[in-house]
């Protein structure tokens, strides 16, 4: 078992009362959430599927890999909890380690096997603004942009940064997902998505409070990556 405190890695002079906080999700996250959790990851090309979350355990969302959860009474904290089968807990708390602490990540206050707890981000994915109408402003991207020139002057490669894995929170940008960020090899999601903005959201679609349904978001999802793994291969 693998044991990190925020402390130990960005220096951070967390009040006592915020460290028995934490000390008490942990126990509340062995006690209560791992035990009665049920989630499986059938395929790693789509988000886990949450079968249950043991009261008063919340899902705020999931990706490809895990779950991300919080509980009532710590509303600023989340836990992020690999399923079964599903490496990469430890590079991503490498990836929090390098980041330290910026305005525009989350952070990492504890990791151990298969789960992390990280600063909440209180903010709606990209790909829920499209589902919800609500417009993103430019400001969003550019946020995001530098958040990521940020990261890679912290030696690391931004990675797979797409609609899932960005906020928007009070017309600001967020990177919520930096599990990747490791992988040196190049990753066009982010220029694609950029590209998709400029191109099409913003003459197109910004003026117009279009919901989009999750189906067809899905189905652009899909496609793009069709796309990419024919064109990649030329
Ligand atoms: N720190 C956070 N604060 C708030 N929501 C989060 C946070 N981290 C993740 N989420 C939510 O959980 C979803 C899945 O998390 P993510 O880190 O993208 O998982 P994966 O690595 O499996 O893709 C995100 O799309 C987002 O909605
Ligand atoms: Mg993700």
């Amino acid at each position: 078992m693998s044991f990190f405190r925020q402390s130990d890695f960005v220096g951070d002079d967390r009040s006592s009362q915020a460290q028995e906080d934490l000390d008490r999700l942990i126990e509340s996250i062995h006690q209560e959430l791992i035990p009665h959790l049920e989630m499986e990851s059938p395929n790693p090309r789509n988000p886990v599927i949450v079968h249950r979350v043991p009261e008063p355990w919340q899902l705020l969302g999931t990706g490809n890999y895990a779950g991300v959860f919080y509980h009532s009474d710590y509303s600023d904290l989340v836990v992020k909890i690999y399923a079964t089968g599903r490496l990469g807990w430890e590079d991503e708390l490498e990836v929090y380690r390098r980041l330290g602490s910026h305005p525009s990540f989350s952070e990492c206050f504890y990791a151990e096997n298969n789960f992390l707890i990280l600063k909440r981000l209180h903010g709606v994915t990209l790909y829920d603004c499209m589902h919800r109408g609500l417009k993103i402003p430019k400001r969003v991207i550019k946020d995001i942009d530098r958040a990521l020139e940020y990261a890679r002057s912290c030696g690391l490669y931004p990675h797979d940064v797409h609609g899932r894995n960005v906020m928007m929170s009070d017309g600001r940008g967020l990177v919520v997902d930096v599990s990747d960020f490791l992988e040196e090899e190049p990753c066009l999601a982010w220029k694609d998505l950029k590209k998709a903005y400029y191109l099409l959201y913003l003459p197109l679609f910004s003026w117009h409070r279009l919901r989009v349904p999750y189906p067809i978001l899905d189905l652009v999802r899909g496609s793009y990556r069709l796309f990419r793994r024919v064109f990649d291969r030329r």
